[in-house]
């Protein structure tokens, strides 16, 4: 049998990659208007980071990861998520002294062990920020402006946030409590899982796969998590400040985020289109884990979107994506041993920064033409033993439809200039 990708994960190739990279441009360059720096952290971690972080009774953790033990005997996994190891990276590096509060994003591939869907992958991306060091409702409201921004940008206007506050530490002990109490006379009918769950983590249950779980534990209407007065104060200065900024919200929604570091402010980002797996983005604040991971006790927020998703729900619902314009030139030689001439061209045109493409392998002048129209250059130049003795050559422009001569030393300094303002 032939060689495949492994189930849940994907080549990216052609217009693909425009795609990717067009999004990937986008969250760069308005994270950076936002005043976030990019993090780069390894693939590889210890697994010790996740279990402390996202939970050792999370599904992430007990199901998902992808861990081995490495010829050292280390507990080595596969990250699944961003927020862990940028926390550790914070306190590494140690941001907390240098810059105190610290706005960090990052992209890359992440990796869970789930059964494959569609919108659900075991290698997929992240593009995610975090804004470290505040408990400022006010970086709540700009992390999840800032979210949507990338989504509006692009193309993807009708994504609505789901917002919730889980409460600080104190109230979510009270909210164990009730929630304790109130599955405790249907314990029996949860699944084994959960009953484990019900003792050690019992919001747990909340976001149990099992139908009957997840029945029994969202059969109550309303959110399973009780507001102190703190928390309740800090939320509807969140509200407060996305109303003011214009970001629709819905706050009636119930749901539990899969992982256990968050407190206060939850929000996920859900899109039209994408069936079951429709939270295009999710994040919160999780203001006790730069401390528990052994650094100062301060608050911290951010999100994560998937960028798989992000593209499917730009292809359901948002507007196709520009075509990619025309760029370059491709130099077509009618005659082979004409290739050293044609090659010194391109060069000088590519150490000028300009796309420059030929052909080696002695191709008919028509199958040079195709290859220019499906590379999408905009200018064709052809070189042939005429154009050698008259030191000029011909230059077809592909965008405009249009033909002129132009004399060899023109030649480089007339495609650079047309190249500049279509690159800017
Ligand atoms: P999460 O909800 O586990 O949160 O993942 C965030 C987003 O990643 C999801 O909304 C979804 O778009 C995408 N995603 C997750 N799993 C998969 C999968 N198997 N296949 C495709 N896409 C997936 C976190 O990871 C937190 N670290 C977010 C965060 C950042 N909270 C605070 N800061």
């Amino acid at each position: 049998m032939a060689l495949q990708a492994l189930r849940g994960t994907t080549d990216l190739l052609g217009e693909t990659i425009a795609q990717w990279s067009a999004v990937e441009r986008t969250a760069r360059r308005l994270a950076r208007t936002y005043g976030y720096q990019e993090l780069r952290t390894p693939i590889i971690e210890d697994a010790a980071l996740f279990l402390r972080s996202v939970g050792e009774t999370t599904d992430i953790v007990q199901k998902e990861m992808f861990r081995f033990e490495d010829r050292g005997g280390h507990d080595i996994v596969l990250r699944p998520e961003g927020t862990a190891a940028v926390v550790r990276a914070y306190l590494e590096h140690h941001l907390h002294k240098t810059q105190g509060f610290a706005k960090l994003f990052y992209l890359g591939p992440m990796f869970r062990a789930e059964r494959p869907q569609a919108g659900r992958f075991r290698q997929f991306h992240q593009y995610g920020v975090e804004a470290i060091g505040s408990e400022s409702p006010w970086v709540d409201v700009e992390v999840i402006t800032l979210c949507m921004h990338i989504f509006r940008a692009c193309g993807l206007s009708d994504a609505l946030v789901w917002l919730s506050s889980m409460g600080s530490r104190e109230d979510q002990q009270r909210s164990a409590q009730q929630l304790r109490a109130r599955l405790a006379p249907r314990k029996t009918e949860l699944c084994q899982e959960c009953q484990a769950r019900f003792e050690k983590n019992v919001f747990r249950v909340l976001d149990c796969k099992n139908p009957t779980c997840h029945a029994i534990a969202w059969e109550v209407k309303g959110s399973p998590f009780v507001l102190g007065e703190t928390s309740q104060a800090h939320f509807d200065e969140v509200r407060r400040g996305l109303r003011d900024t214009g970001i629709p919200f819905d706050d009636t929604k119930v749901f539990a985020r899969g992982l256990d570091y968050y407190t206060r402010t939850v929000f996920e980002v859900r899109a039209k289109g994408l069936g079951a797996q429709d939270a295009v983005a999710a994040g919160g604040r999780y203001d006790h884990l730069v401390e528990e991971f052994g650094g100062p006790s301060v608050g911290a927020v951010g999100f994560a979107a998937g960028i798989e998703r992000l593209l499917m729900a730009i292809d359901a619902h948002g507007s196709a994506p520009a075509p990619t314009p025309r760029r370059g030139l491709y130099l077509a030689i009618t005659h082979p041993p004409l290739m050293a001439e044609g090659f010194r061209f391109v060069q000088q045109l590519r150490e000028r920064g300009v796309v420059a493409l030929m052909d080696y392998d002695g191709k008919s002048l028509k199958a040079q033409l195709r290859e220019a129209d499906k590379t999408a250059c905009r200018f064709v130049a052809i070189l042939g033993e005429a154009e050698v003795k008259q030191r000029s050559i011909t230059l077809k422009d592909l965008e405009e439809g249009s033909q002129r001569t132009v004399t060899f030393d023109a030649f480089v300094d007339e495609i650079t200039q047309q190249w500049k303002p279509a690159c800017r």
